[in-house]
């Protein structure tokens, strides 16, 4: 089976436009992110119907509680059958443990990955919190934690793909947003990478939204990005 690298973020305010996208894409040339914003709008019934298009996906609602909580939040993302989905690392050791236990014996386990530190917090945000390491450090302790918790992979920024992939090894999975083709616009974004750069450092999925999801073109500029990174249709 084919394991698309790209995933394509649905920053979308409803189901309408998501699935306009959808439509217009392919499933064996990506996968699908459905964040807050969509999912609060549109629900399960959205992911049933991408997932019937034949796209796997992301459910990226970033679970951050006690540990029970957060283990039965991902049990339910797990029976809705979705390919990936994720929870804070600053929930600890013993929130991150009881969520892999409690996705273990799910008929379609999903990827259950970590978001180590928000790539918003700055040096002063952790200071503000009261944390006096650097988000560099911080991000690598989280890594650390969610390795040794038996989670799949982190979310991280393509510029800390390098150092990730030494420290946590080839079967971490990292999922790298800020994703740019050469010549694309920034948008809000300040430290992106290309595609290729991106995998070449280390990434194993590339998130990518805008790029795809305003070009004028979403399948051709999906079918660009493929290319620069040596996948054929
Ligand atoms: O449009 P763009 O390619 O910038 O979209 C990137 C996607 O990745 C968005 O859904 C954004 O919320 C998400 N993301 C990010 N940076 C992070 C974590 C998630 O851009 N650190």
């Amino acid at each position: 089976m084919k394991d698309p690298k790209i995933i394509i973020a649905l920053d979308y305010p409803s189901a309408a436009p998501a699935h306009a996208l959808a439509e217009r894409l392919q499933p064996s040339l990506c996968r699908l992110k459905v964040g807050k914003e969509l999912f609060t709008a549109s629900g399960p019934a959205l992911l049933e119907q991408l997932m019937r298009r034949g796209f796997e996906v992301f459910l990226d609602l970033k679970f951050h509680d006690i540990p029970n909580t957060a283990a039965q939040a991902c049990k339910a993302a797990a029976s809705l059958g979705v390919w990936m989905v994720n929870v804070h690392a600053l929930g600890g050791r013993k929130m991150l443990e009881a969520s892999r236990e409690a996705i273990a014996g799910s008929t379609r386990k999903p990827k259950l990955i970590a978001v180590t530190l928000l790539t918003s917090m700055a040096q002063e945000d952790l200071s503000d919190i009261g944390i006096n390491v650097t988000p560099a450090e911080m991000v690598l302790r989280l890594a650390t934690l969610a390795r040794d918790s038996g989670l799949d992979g982190v979310v991280c920024s393509a510029q800390e793909a390098a150092l990730l992939r030494k420290h946590c090894g080839n079967a971490f999975c990292l999922v790298t947003p800020g994703i740019r083709p050469e010549h694309a616009s920034l948008n809000d974004q300040s430290r992106v990478m290309t595609p290729q750069a991106a995998l070449q450092a280390g990434s194993s999925y590339l998130v990518i939204g805008r790029p795809v999801t305003q070009a004028a073109d979403p399948l051709q500029a999906l079918l660009d990005i493929c290319k620069d990174i040596g996948v054929q249709e």
